[in-house]
């Protein structure tokens, strides 16, 4: 049989669905809803938004546009200080691989097997496919079944693609920081970093998506990325950005 699940109606942790009966929402709205659902701090904060003014675009001038970006590049460590606020998180990814290829005038990004991106080209489109877009996914660093366990020697199939399967220059790298809809997947401890060096060498731009990770979501750190000491050269970032900043 099937499980079907209608949902109604959200109260902080909890989920009804239509005859009334409540959940505990363990998953927080694929990690959207970062303050429960419906929080009444949140609720009374757009309801003053709304009745104030409902829509600016960014060519004027308004202080919560600014106000909020200060807040987030103060979050960030290293020169990680510029803003810029797009529509998703899928958007986000777009548009930092796309400054990764303008940057480095080179198209090939590298991803990782079993990422999640959003609807974008890296999710979709590998090299095999030969459009423009040029993707190669790396062997996942997965440390619970992934072939070296919890080794970093994952790293090596990164150097592999750059010297085998590439011109020897790449756009960038991107990866989440631990792996959201691939079912919670760490990366193996040290990972990143010997990655973002050899990506770096051969000219290319690290970006770490944050969409699942970021804003204390993993207990330990306030970034993901910083569960593996490095700092990437883009951060992207989507569910859950609201009330960060309140
Ligand atoms: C890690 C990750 N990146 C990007 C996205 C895409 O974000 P959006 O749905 O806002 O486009 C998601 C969505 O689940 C995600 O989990």
């Amino acid at each position: 049989m099937m499980f079907e699940l209608n949902i109604v109606e959200g109260k902080m942790q909890y989920l009804f669905d239509e005859n009334g009966r409540r959940y505990l929402d363990a998953f927080a709205g694929i990690v959207t809803v970062s303050c429960g659902h419906c929080h009444p701090e949140i609720l009374s904060a757009i309801e003053e938004q709304n009745k104030l003014l409902q829509h600016a675009t960014t060519i004027y001038l308004h202080h919560a546009i600014a106000d909020f970006a200060e807040g987030l590049a103060a979050k960030m460590p290293g020169n990680l200080k510029v803003v810029y606020f797009v529509n998703s998180g899928t958007e986000a990814n777009e548009l930092a691989m796309l400054m990764a290829r303008l940057y480095s005038v080179n198209l090939g990004m590298i991803a990782l097997r079993n990422a999640y991106h959003g609807g974008s080209w890296c999710h979709w489109i590998d090299s095999s496919k030969h459009m423009e877009g040029e993707i190669h996914h790396v062997v996942n660093p997965n440390p619970y079944r992934g072939v070296f366990g919890s080794n970093s020697l994952y790293a090596q199939d990164v150097q592999d693609h750059i010297d085998h399967g590439t011109s020897g220059r790449v756009a960038g790298f991107i990866s989440e920081t631990i792996q959201g809809v691939g079912g919670a997947v760490e990366l193996a401890p040290g990972y990143l970093k010997p990655v973002y060096e050899m990506i770096c060498k051969v000219g290319g731009v690290c970006i770490a998506d944050e969409v699942q990770t970021g804003f204390g979501r993993t207990g330990s750190h306030y970034w993901g990325f910083q569960t593996q000491d490095v700092i990437p050269d883009i951060v992207t970032m989507a569910k859950a950005l609201k009330k960060c900043h309140r």
